[in-house]
């Protein structure tokens, strides 16, 4: 286990900020929703309201995840979390991986902007998503801080790091394939995108949980050299890592948590 001890906080319930059930006839997203959302903030007759204002655009998009569809999106309770972890942190890159339709994106980049930052980029795999979020973050006067990067977590990450884009972060944001947290991280510690100073918000401990992961940021930097031995994806097991658990709640209303790991040095 690492070295400092793990505590637990919950925030507070808010029974007014629950989405629509995810599920519709066995989807979870994907369905065309996304671009229903699309056209449903568009059309909202207060849409020269949204222009330019971050907030504004997040309810919009939580008015559609309440009355329309449900949305896969972080939402408002584990968000406010991340955003006061954000001014605390005044991160000045942020790296995402798992963007959706941009909810996480334009909440973290607009604090991230009022902390004094400069840009947070957000990997998505899915074109389509990718698309979406675009739009809403330049709805949301966030186009000069936020860019959308679409490909895999790894793609995006090589890509922005060959492109000069990013070197060590202050920060990266994981939500996206739950098995793919453990080799991303790894390449990111390979990289030195992720190194002392970075602070690693992983969402979705609970729901549905990450075992693999939870051991990688948890164990000992003896431990670490170990488990790099054999495996596949190296990382870079001489950072150490310390970690804190947030417990708080999913926009379905379900308990989830969210892992938030510093990385504070360097073993020799
Ligand atoms: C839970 S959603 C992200 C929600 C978003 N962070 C928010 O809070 O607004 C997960 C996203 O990860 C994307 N995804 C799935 N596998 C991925 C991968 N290997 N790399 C990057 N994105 C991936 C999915 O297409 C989906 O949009």
């Amino acid at each position: 286990m690492g070295a400092t001890p793990v505590s637990v906080e919950h925030t507070t319930y808010n029974p007014d900020a629950v989405y629509l059930s995810w599920e519709v006839d066995g989807k979870f997203f994907g369905d065309g929703r996304e671009v229903a959302l699309l056209e449903y903030i568009y059309a909202r007759p207060d849409l020269e309201k949204l222009r330019g204002n971050p907030q504004k655009v997040l309810q919009a998009i939580d008015d559609y995840g309440r009355s329309v569809r449900g949305l896969i999106n972080i939402g408002s309770m584990k968000g406010s979390i991340v955003c006061d972890i954000i001014a605390r942190h005044r991160p000045a890159v942020v790296l995402e991986l798992g963007g959706y339709i941009g909810y996480s994106a334009i909440m973290f980049g607009h604090a991230m902007r009022q902390a004094g930052g400069k840009q947070y980029y957000s990997v998505e795999k899915s074109p389509l998503f990718a698309a979406v979020a675009t739009s809403l973050i330049d709805l949301a006067g966030l186009r000069d801080h936020v860019r959308v990067v679409v490909g895999t977590g790894a793609e995006g990450t090589r890509r922005l790091y060959e492109e000069g884009k990013i070197s060590r972060v202050d920060m990266a944001f994981f939500d996206h394939f739950k098995p793919a947290y453990t080799d991303d991280l790894k390449l990111c510690e390979r990289l030195g995108v992720v190194g002392p100073g970075t602070l690693i918000v992983a969402d979705n401990m609970v729901l549905p949980g990450n075992p693999r992961y939870l051991e990688w940021v948890h164990a000992s930097v003896e431990r670490k050299r170990e488990m790099d031995k054999g495996a596949a994806e190296k990382g870079n097991p001489n950072l150490q890592y310390r970690n804190q658990s947030i417990s708080s709640w999913e926009p379905s209303g379900q308990e989830d948590a969210m892992e938030i790991t510093e990385c504070y040095g360097i073993e020799d």
